[in-house]
């Protein structure tokens, strides 16, 4: 028997497995992607012939599809799901109320990962159902702290506001580390160099904050000095509107979440009917 079975193994999957590399848990997975078995293996997972199989041989299955494949998932695997499995779903949008009208009174748990978490430095929102004891729990969570942070969510409508922050937040500051890696090269540095000066840059402010309790409030006063270079480019941001531009960003995912959630429950009314 796995302790843990992916049902698909795309980039998330991929992340949450290297995350899990070094525990002792035994992992299995499917993909309906056949290119992906080599992917499975050389990640130590065992590669599995059919969701089925994985939820038979599984005791927590994990569900790393796209949101538009799980019913078509959900009502193959239904009929495998036992009392005593955990699903735990990374669908974005994908609600337990929406898995549950699959599975019914099973242990459902809902998360957000990120794909930082395959070097042990991500962020996972987790929400559980009714039916998962408080051991159970607790077993989820040391599972998901393998992956860096970890923050149970007791009201389930923040995940459309945690997507957006943390799940698709990495993303959103790679956009912004990519600017600075395109103006360093503009500006004349090699490739090389310009991803030095922006991973450096960044992560040092980061370690910095960390480090000092500082709020980046504060840290901007300390960089700044007045009529210096920092307070000249932080005037500039102010003037283009740059906090609104990201709070917005954060807004209008968040909302891109909340309508894949409502069209899931239409899709899912219709097929009921
Ligand atoms: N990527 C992220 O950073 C991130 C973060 C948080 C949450 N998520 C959530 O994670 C889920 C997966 O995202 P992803 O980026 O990992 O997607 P992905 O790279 O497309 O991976 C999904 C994999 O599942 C396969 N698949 C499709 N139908 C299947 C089936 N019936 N049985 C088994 N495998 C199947 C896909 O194959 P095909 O390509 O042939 O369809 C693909 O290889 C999404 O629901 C997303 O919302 C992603």
């Amino acid at each position: 028997m796995f302790d843990l079975g992916f049902i698909g193994f795309g980039n998330i999957a991929q992340a949450l497995a290297k995350g899990l590399s070094s525990s002792n848990y035994n992992i299995c997975a499917y993909d309906v992607l056949k290119s992906k078995s080599k992917t499975i293996r050389a990640l130590n997972v065992a590669c599995l012939s059919s969701n089925e199989e994985v939820v038979e041989k599984s005791k927590i299955i994990i569900l790393c599809i796209k949101p538009s494949h799980f019913s078509q998932v959900l009502d193959n695997i239904s009929s495998h799901v036992t009392n005593k499995k955990i699903i735990i779903s990374v669908g974005a949008g994908v609600s337990l109320s929406f898995i549950s009208k699959f599975l019914k009174d099973r242990k459902l748990v809902r998360i957000m990962p990120n794909l930082s978490s395959a070097f042990g430095n991500g962020f996972t929102a987790v929400a559980f159902n009714k039916f998962l004891l408080k051991k159970e729990r607790s077993f989820i969570i040391k599972i998901l702290d393998s992956f860096g942070k970890t923050m149970e969510l007791k009201n389930e409508s923040f995940f459309d506001k945690i997507t957006a922050l943390s799940g698709s937040g990495p993303a959103f500051f790679a956009f912004y580390l990519d600017s600075i890696i395109k103006y360093a090269i503009d500006s004349g540095f090699t490739r090389k160099q310009a991803v030095d000066i922006a991973y450096n840059t960044s992560g040092g402010a980061l370690s910095y904050l960390q480090n000092s309790n500082l709020l980046p409030e504060k840290f901007i006063e300390l960089v700044s000095s007045p009529k210096g270079t920092t307070e000249e480019g932080i005037k500039y941001l102010k003037s283009k509107g740059f906090k609104k531009i990201i709070m917005d960003c954060h807004k209008k995912s968040a909302k891109r979440s909340q309508s894949i959630s409502l069209k899931n429950e239409l899709l899912l009314r219709r097929k009921m009917k």
